[in-house]
């Protein structure tokens, strides 16, 4: 079976989506091609998306600006991108489109791998930064796995609000100001910044300046561009430990890859691998 898969976004020729998905499928023994297919803001999203129907797919990623556009091309939506409102990949079956968001599972999924601890106490302080299409995915996974303290800061109250209406009585939300969640970081044992403030080319820049933290805290960046963010090296100066955003891109990969082919690839050594792509960036 020849596997045809891709991915649409702008801009996307720099994407290390191919990379990742060409060795899942050495590793599965399958062949198969991803393909860039980038769609230009300037050309009609819905003619493109004819050529692309055409062309035959098994499945595709979607990046940014079309994650929630895509949703309106779609013949049925899996529930958890229906509840976070976003799709990043489209499995194609019988000449159906059907839509899923693999981002937030895929970054609690890198998360219980390298922090497997944190999954031990569910009463946890969660703090996230930013309240865009990926904040919405993490919070809707944490969520999921039982956990029932997650703050949110922002820098628009409304957007942060609209998140945590996806709570329910067993999660406690608090919306924070970036300058309230200055002050109150250190009481938190889990810390995720989704926005793209700190991504190349503005590495000086950091969402908060960290000066200390509880030392036993976990602090995330699903920035991987650089993999360093300010907001990741301030957090480790502090002497807590870090979690790298190239970590979700991988997993939130082997899950598409698994909905497209039943087939779950482990990742072994990619994530060293895909560090040291990146370092070299
Ligand atoms: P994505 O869907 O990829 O997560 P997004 O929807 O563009 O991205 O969301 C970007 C996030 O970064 C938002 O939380 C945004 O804050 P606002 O809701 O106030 O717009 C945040 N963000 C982007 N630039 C920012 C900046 N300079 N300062 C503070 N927050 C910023």
């Amino acid at each position: 079976m020849h596997m045809k898969l891709g991915l649409i976004g702008f801009p996307i020729k720099h994407s290390l989506s191919p990379w990742i998905h060409n060795q899942f499928l050495e590793k599965s023994g399958m062949k198969g091609t991803y393909s860039i297919m980038e769609i230009s803001p300037d050309n009609t999203f819905e003619q493109e998306l004819e050529r692309i129907k055409e062309s035959g797919l098994d499945g595709f990623n979607v990046t940014v600006p079309y994650k929630k556009q895509i949703i309106n091309y779609l013949d049925d939506l899996d529930k958890n991108a229906e509840i976070i409102g976003a799709v990043n990949t489209v499995v194609c079956k019988n000449g159906k489109w059907i839509g899923y968001n693999t981002d937030g599972i895929g970054y609690v999924i890198a998360l219980r791998k390298n922090f497997p601890e944190i999954f031990h106490d569910k009463k946890n302080r969660i703090l996230i930064f930013g309240a865009g299409g990926a904040a919405y995915g993490i919070y809707y996974g944490l969520k999921s796995e039982g956990f029932t303290q997650i703050d949110i800061a922002n820098r628009t109250h409304s957007s942060a609000k609209a998140i945590a209406i996806l709570g329910d009585n067993n999660v406690e939300t608090s919306i924070l100001s970036l300058d309230e969640a200055q002050e109150s970081i250190n009481s938190y044992n889990l810390i995720i910044q989704t926005t793209s403030v700190g991504m190349k080319p503005n590495t000086e820049d950091t969402i908060i300046p960290i000066k200390s933290l509880n030392q036993k805290s976990v602090v995330s960046d699903i920035i991987y561009q650089p993999l360093n963010t300010r907001f990741l090296m301030d957090a480790k100066k502090t002497g807590a430990s870090i979690h790298y955003g190239h970590t979700m891109l991988l997993y939130q990969a082997q899950y598409a890859f698994e909905l497209w082919t039943n087939k779950k690839i482990p990742i072994d050594n990619m994530d060293q691998q895909l560090k040291t792509i990146l370092e070299g960036r």
